[in-house]
């Protein structure tokens, strides 16, 4: 079945959301490392960022590091990094080419200086383009950003610069690494685990879950396909009737 044909082009999910899990099941699947697995993912977020930018998808954020990923193993977490800078570095000259602006979302401080580099090298680098958003969570909890945002917020209040008869929905939105992106439309995620992992909970309100067994490194343009064609037979409500 051709799937990319059957999909409506006048109702496409404008921003769609991926938590990319299931990298060390499909290497221990191989008797490999776990790593083997996220170097594997790379061929995957490759796939799925020129199958989006294709279809004129606007946003596509990825959920590469969560803040509670830092307690694996320091080997995992050192090689991960490695790849994250390698795959940044490679990708640029495809992400100029296909006219994708980079951005990231995350407790940036907490990476190590070259991956906080190359990644910034490469936003500054793409900063111009406007296909499409792709954007890296890394070093990202939902949680973090919350409470980060209600910090602000508060020593806003604080030097009276915010009255907190003001703070309402449109103003504490504001106050996400998410602001001026749209709330993602659809979510996916990968390898059949059915949670959402400290990912985007303010933003995930309304967006559709979609959720598959595919592990991340296998995930294909038609993967992406069939979750678009099953986000566009759901009938989005809203609260409404
Ligand atoms: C997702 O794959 C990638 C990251 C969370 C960095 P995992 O590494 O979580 O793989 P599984 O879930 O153990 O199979
Ligand atoms: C979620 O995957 C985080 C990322 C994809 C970066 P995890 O593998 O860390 O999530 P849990 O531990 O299964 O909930
Ligand atoms: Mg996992």
């Amino acid at each position: 079945m051709d799937f990319k044909q059957n999909i409506n082009k006048n109702k496409l999910p404008k921003h769609i959301a991926v938590i990319m899990d299931g990298n060390g099941r499909w290497a221990r699947q191989r008797g490999k490392e776990r790593i083997f697995g996220h170097e594997n993912g790379v061929q995957a977020v490759r796939e799925t960022v020129e199958a989006a930018g294709e279809l004129g998808v606007r946003y596509l954020t990825f959920y590469a590091f969560s803040t509670e990923n830092w307690c694996r193993p320091k080997k995992e977490i050192d090689t991960l990094m490695e790849l994250l800078v390698k795959a940044i570095h490679n990708e640029t000259p495809e992400l100029m080419e296909k006219g994708v602006k980079l951005a990231t979302i995350g407790d940036v401080d907490s990476l190590p200086e070259a991956c906080r580099k190359e990644l910034f090298d490469a936003i500054d680098k793409t900063k111009n383009n406007s296909r499409l958003t792709v954007t890296v969570a890394i070093s990202y909890s939902s949680q973090w950003e919350i409470v980060n945002a209600v910090k602000n917020i508060a020593r806003q209040v604080k030097e009276n610069k915010i009255d907190p008869e003001d703070i309402d929905k449109k103003l504490f939105q504001t106050y996400l690494q998410t602001h001026g992106a749209p709330d993602p439309d659809l979510l996916i995620r990968t390898s059949g685990e059915l949670r959402i992992s400290n990912f985007m909970l303010w933003q995930v309100a309304y967006s559709e879950l979609y959720f598959t067994p595919v592990l991340w490194p296998d995930f294909r343009k038609k993967h992406l396909y069939q979750a678009i064609l099953d986000y566009q037979r759901r009938e989005r409500r809203f609260g409404k009737t």
